[in-house]
């Protein structure tokens, strides 16, 4: 920081002549400032006229700095232009403040850029009418890239006999018109059909909703709408569900139909989890998920719902969830979760008994075989004693307890 305070320090001594001259002659703001309605329910041209004190001067740069925003706003434009002029779109539902100055360098070698003090100008739309005699909360849900439907409620402190009407302009439009289609209950305007022609996307949309009453003025109310950002897609469909081996479930859907392309698109998957809630899953643009039948139930669903991704859109709404598609009592290849289960228990009631058995035939035979021995030495060799056949007995016996332990 005070390297800069040195350098500048510097440069203002080098400059200093240049600098004290400037300083004497200054400059004019801009004159004729005049902020003019298009009509078109939201942009605003602004335009100036070149002070008079530099109109037959031969300098370097002409430039205008132009500040705006609406009245209690902070989130202010900041433009710089060599026009005398300036459009853009703005929120009607409030004064519009404007601020310009001149800005001009003399020499195109050297020299700072000198400017003039600002001048303002505030633009009040017309905004007769109670402040609650407006429309409130607009809805507008873009559905499939095809339609949009835009709905509103009564303002509070309407006149009981209020007639909204609708208008709308976008830069494609040679003039603002009026809804073609109104969305009516019990006889009121409550929304507005649109048709795909009528929309625009990545472009200001703008909407003015007014109206009429033998009981006073009513007060507009003023939207601006990025379209692209209100599109809620059809449900998923043709849902394609098929179990393998081992309890995986391979699912496949198509994109919903409509206007909203397949890569722009992302899933949330719902499907059985443990007890009786959904687990999830997120798919971006695949149309493809394999799932794996974790509590083994005998029933496994699933439900899709479709939203625009983050790649082609700031912002949408969920589509409907799909209908849910479920796999029951599974047969041949499907099911085998369930199948995998009860196999695995059977298998060890198997293996257990199996061994048991032979545990058991290798004692009886082992005992069978020394008994025969022994019957036979006994015939045979009439010398053996009592103590050698007891022998044999214990052993016979030791077998058999062998085989009551399994
Ligand atoms: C409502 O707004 C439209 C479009 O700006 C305008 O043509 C119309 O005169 C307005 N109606 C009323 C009653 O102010
Ligand atoms: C469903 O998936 C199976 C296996 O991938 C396939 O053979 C079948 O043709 C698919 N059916 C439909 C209607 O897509």
């Amino acid at each position: 920081m005070d390297l800069y305070i040195i350098v500048f320090f510097l440069i203002s001594i080098i400059l200093w002549p240049s600098v004290t001259s400037e300083i004497l002659t200054p400059v004019d703001p801009p004159t004729d400032l005049q902020i003019i309605d298009l009509g078109h329910l939201g942009p605003l041209h602004i335009r100036w006229k070149a002070p008079l004190s530099l109109t037959n001067k031969k300098l370097c740069v002409v430039r205008y700095q132009l500040i705006y925003c609406n009245v209690d706003s902070t989130n202010c434009k900041r433009v710089i232009t060599r026009q005398l002029q300036h459009t853009d779109g703005f929120n009607l539902n409030k004064g519009v403040n404007v601020t310009i100055q001149t800005r001009v360098k003399e020499h195109c070698k050297r020299g700072s850029e000198r400017h003039s003090d600002w001048i303002d100008m505030v633009y009040w739309p017309s905004l007769e009418g109670h402040v609650d005699s407006k429309v409130k909360n607009l809805q507008c849900i873009v559905y499939n890239l095809k339609y949009m439907d835009c709905l509103w409620q009564k303002g509070a402190n309407a006149p009981p006999d209020v007639n909204y009407r609708l208008y709308y302009w976008h830069e494609e439009m040679e003039r603002v018109m009026e809804c073609n289609k109104y969305l009516k209950n019990q006889g009121d305007k409550v929304g507005c059909h649109f048709h795909s022609e009528e929309l625009i996307e990545f472009s200001d949309f703008n909407i003015c909703i007014n109206g009429t009453s033998g009981l006073g003025p009513v007060r507009p109310v003023y939207y601006v709408l990025q379209l692209q950002n209100l599109v809620k897609p059809a449900a998923p469909h043709k849902i394609n569900m098929t179990a393998s081996k081992n309890g995986i479930i391979y699912l496949q859907w198509e994109p919903p139909a409509g206007e909203v392309k397949p890569h722009c698109l992302e899933y949330e998957v719902n499907f059985s989890g443990k007890d009786s809630d959904w687990e999830s899953k997120i798919v971006l643009e695949e149309t493809t998920i394999t799932l794996l039948n974790m509590t083994a139930k005998s029933k496994f669903c699933v439900r899709l719902r479709a939203t625009v991704n983050m790649f082609c859109a700031d912002d949408a709404f969920w589509s409907d969830w799909s209908s849910t598609h479920c796999l029951t009592d599974y047969s041949d290849e499907e099911g085998n979760a369930v199948v995998k289960s009860n196999l695995l228990g059977e298998l060890i009631l198997l293996t257990a008994l199996a061994s048991i058995t032979l545990v058991l035939l290798v004692a009886i035979l082992g005992c069978w075989i020394s008994w025969k021995q022994s019957f036979a030495k006994r015939k045979l060799n009439m010398l053996l004693t009592e103590q050698t056949r007891s022998i044999k007995k214990r052993k016979c016996l030791s077998y058999g307890n062998i085989g009551q332990m399994f």
